[in-house]
């Protein structure tokens, strides 16, 4: 286990210590490649390291982690890598339902969900249920997302809502845009990291990170251990949010 221990998430802590963390898990396949294997063993070990930092984040009191599982573009891979990814998240779906209510984590799926398999997608809404009673983590895992894709929809659920005089133009704002994206209702991710050293978003949480700070390191992700993310811990306490303010 990393450095950080739950006593430190005390008042004081609080305020260097993120709330919601967004994580990239970029990394799997190069994983995979530098030990000789094929791609889907890097899924594996990636959807390993998901648990590991599922855990170790509860355990520092974080009230919610959401991670990037599978993209909009992520179909135009290889149908054997599309079908390893789909089989991770099934398996992954089956081990919550005996397990979820034990560790007590809330496990929310965010994205165009219509497109997975019809499996996949009853194990979600079991897994919803079984949710209702725990009180620990908020773990939001996006399948099918794509950051434009959501900003599009809410604009069409928001049209909508106008065109059926449910709602004026003029009402909509920034808090109604932000209640009507799949993430409607969560605080934006204080902390967005992206693992296996590229330094970019790809249309994750675009409308969400605004004022994330963003945290780009070279390790893997099944590298991503719990000490790795101590160090982006360590980081992010010591920068100065200021939200388009000034200095404190
Ligand atoms: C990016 O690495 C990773 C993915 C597209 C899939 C992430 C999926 C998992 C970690 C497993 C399933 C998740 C859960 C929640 C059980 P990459 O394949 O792009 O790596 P590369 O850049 O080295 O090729």
């Amino acid at each position: 286990m990393g450095l950080f221990r739950k006593k430190e998430t005390g008042e004081r802590a609080a305020a260097v210590m993120p709330r919601h963390i967004a994580v990239i898990m970029d990394g799997n396949g190069r994983w995979a490649r530098k030990r000789g294997l094929p791609r889907g063993v890097g899924h594996s070990a990636g959807a390993e390291a998901f648990r590991t930092l599922v855990r170790y984040c509860d355990s520092l009191g974080i009230e919610q982690l959401t991670v990037f599982a599978f993209s909009t573009e992520n179909w135009k891979r290889p149908q054997d890598e599309v079908d390893d990814i789909m089989d991770l998240l099934r398996k992954y779906l089956r081990d919550c339902c005996t397990q979820l209510a034990k560790e007590n984590f809330r496990l929310r799926f965010l994205g165009d969900l219509d497109r997975l398999p019809e499996d996949i997608r009853e194990l979600i809404a079991r897994n919803r249920v079984i949710s209702e009673t725990c009180t620990g983590i908020i773990v939001n895992v996006c399948v099918n997302y794509g950051g434009r894709l959501d900003v599009v929809r809410a604009a069409q659920k928001l049209a909508g809502q106008v065109a059926a005089g449910e709602l004026s133009a003029g009402e909509i704002d920034e808090d109604v845009f932000s209640r009507a994206l799949w993430t409607g209702g969560l605080p934006d991710p204080d902390l967005v990291i992206r693992t296996g050293a590229e330094s970019r978003l790809s249309n994750f949480l675009l409308w969400q990170s605004a004022y994330s700070e963003l945290y780009f390191t070279d390790t893997l992700f099944p590298d991503f251990t719990p000490r790795r993310l101590d160090e982006a811990l360590r980081w992010y306490a010591g920068r100065n949010r200021r939200f388009g303010g000034v200095k404190a």
